[in-house]
């Protein structure tokens, strides 16, 4: 029998199935942090908005200093389902077996919390990323907190194109929104348009984020 859609676009007849594992995650969120949070009981916070959405994301982590681990990771958010979801999952992921190796939580991709989930919905793929990048910014608070500044990681806000004031960053959000080819991020971006040199960095910046977010067998 066909699954029947959770959601229904009206205008196009779209239609999304979320897998067992998202609804779970959804509706009995896991490590959500439901009290007021109280900054001095976590070792170290991060915070990002979706500049896709609007959505926001907030994570707490504690760190194991003597093994480098984290113990304890905490979230809330104003996000969709699949925010939930994907931030509930990563948290587990994150603190099973006795808590992760930092730098093993630093490799973690949309496409492994995605996974485990069994799969989202192209379209909000962007939401999965909104938790993997608050962990990022709540790993660098902790470095920068205990003086490990060599292992801070900063996100690309490189400008790719000094006309449009294009960044690594504005590529990223294009490729998460879909503008998966170099043409679409020119209509999105219009980089490149006066400036031609940097196109062979743009191709490069788009094959690396399809491939990190999408996965190399879907392109
Ligand atoms: S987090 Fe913005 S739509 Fe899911």
């Amino acid at each position: 029998m066909k699954k029947k859609p959770d959601v229904v676009n009206k205008f196009t007849g779209d239609s999304w199935a979320y897998s067992k594992s998202v609804r779970d995650h959804f509706f009995k969120p896991k490590n959500i942090l439901w009290e007021k949070p109280v900054d001095a009981i976590f070792d170290a916070e991060g915070v990002v908005g979706s500049p896709a959405c609007g959505d926001v994301m907030r994570i707490w982590i504690n760190v194991n200093p003597k093994k480098d681990t984290i113990t304890d990771f905490k979230w809330r958010t104003f996000g969709c389902a699949s925010a939930i979801a994907s931030t509930s999952m990563l948290s587990v992921m994150v603190t099973e077996r006795g808590g992760m190796k930092i730098d093993k939580a630093l490799q973690i991709r949309p496409q492994d919390i995605m996974k485990r989930l069994g799969g989202l919905p192209d379209r909000k793929i962007h939401c999965s990323v909104l938790g993997d990048k608050a962990l990022r910014a709540a790993i660098n608070d902790w470095f920068k907190k205990t003086k490990q500044f060599s292992r801070i990681v900063v996100d690309g806000r490189q400008i790719i194109d000094p006309n449009t004031k294009t960044t690594e960053a504005d590529i990223e959000e294009a490729v998460l929104e879909g503008a998966t080819t170099l043409e679409a991020v020119q209509k999105r971006t219009k980089v490149g348009i006066g400036f031609p040199e940097c196109l062979p960095k743009v191709e490069e910046l788009i094959r690396f984020y399809r491939e990190k977010y999408f996965g190399p067998d879907l392109i």
